[in-house]
């Protein structure tokens, strides 16, 4: 029996499930090295990705899980940080003039292409500052009412681009989709 056929049985069990209610979930970062050196690629994609229910999560609020070792903020906007966000498309202070999706590769910084979802409700970003790697404060915070890093004074808005301080890019958007209405597969 090859290596490959002995752990393909135990490859979905790398799959993690994180519940609405738990709010973080591993990727199990730890055992990458170890299985990236046993299988290619198949097993390597299994672990990348990570299934998150997003049932619970309201309007007005956000998510964090772990993945590949970062936390990953999955918020789920009210009709006014859309509007926000929209209205802002056109700002002089939109610093990044990237969407910094991959999902959406080489497009503007236009709110629609931050999101996951047409109607915009649903931002999914790596929740790491894009100047020296803090972790911003969410929920409303700075001054443009989405993301203010508190080590240097980065402020994002409600899209998550970065509007005012030393940040030089938005905030990150992980590879993502709706896997189901209810769950958002990451990786
Ligand atoms: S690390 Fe966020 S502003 Fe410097």
């Amino acid at each position: 029996m090859s290596h490959a056929d002995e752990h393909a049985g135990t490859r979905r069990d790398f799959l993690y499930y994180a519940t609405g209610g738990a709010g973080v979930v591993a990727a199990g970062a730890a055992v990458w090295p170890l299985v990236n050196q046993m299988n290619p690629s198949a097993d390597v994609q299994a672990l990348a990705s990570i299934f998150v229910d997003v049932s619970t999560v309201e309007p007005g609020t956000q998510m964090t899980v772990k993945y590949l070792g970062k936390p990953v903020f999955i918020r789920r906007r009210t009709q006014e940080e859309i509007d926000a966000g929209r209205a802002d498309d056109d700002a002089a202070n939109i610093l990044d003039p990237m969407s910094q999706n991959p999902n959406k590769p080489g497009s503007s910084a236009d709110d629609a292409n931050r999101t996951l979802d047409e109607a915009g409700e649903w931002l999914v970003m790596v929740g790491v500052c894009t100047h020296l790697g803090c972790v911003p404060i969410g929920d409303g915070a700075g001054e443009f009412g989405g993301w203010f890093c508190p080590c240097h004074g980065s402020h994002y808005d409600t899209a998550g681009r970065i509007r005012r301080g030393p940040a030089p890019e938005n905030l990150w958007i992980p590879v993502a989709e709706f896997a189901d209405e209810s769950t958002i597969k990451l990786g």
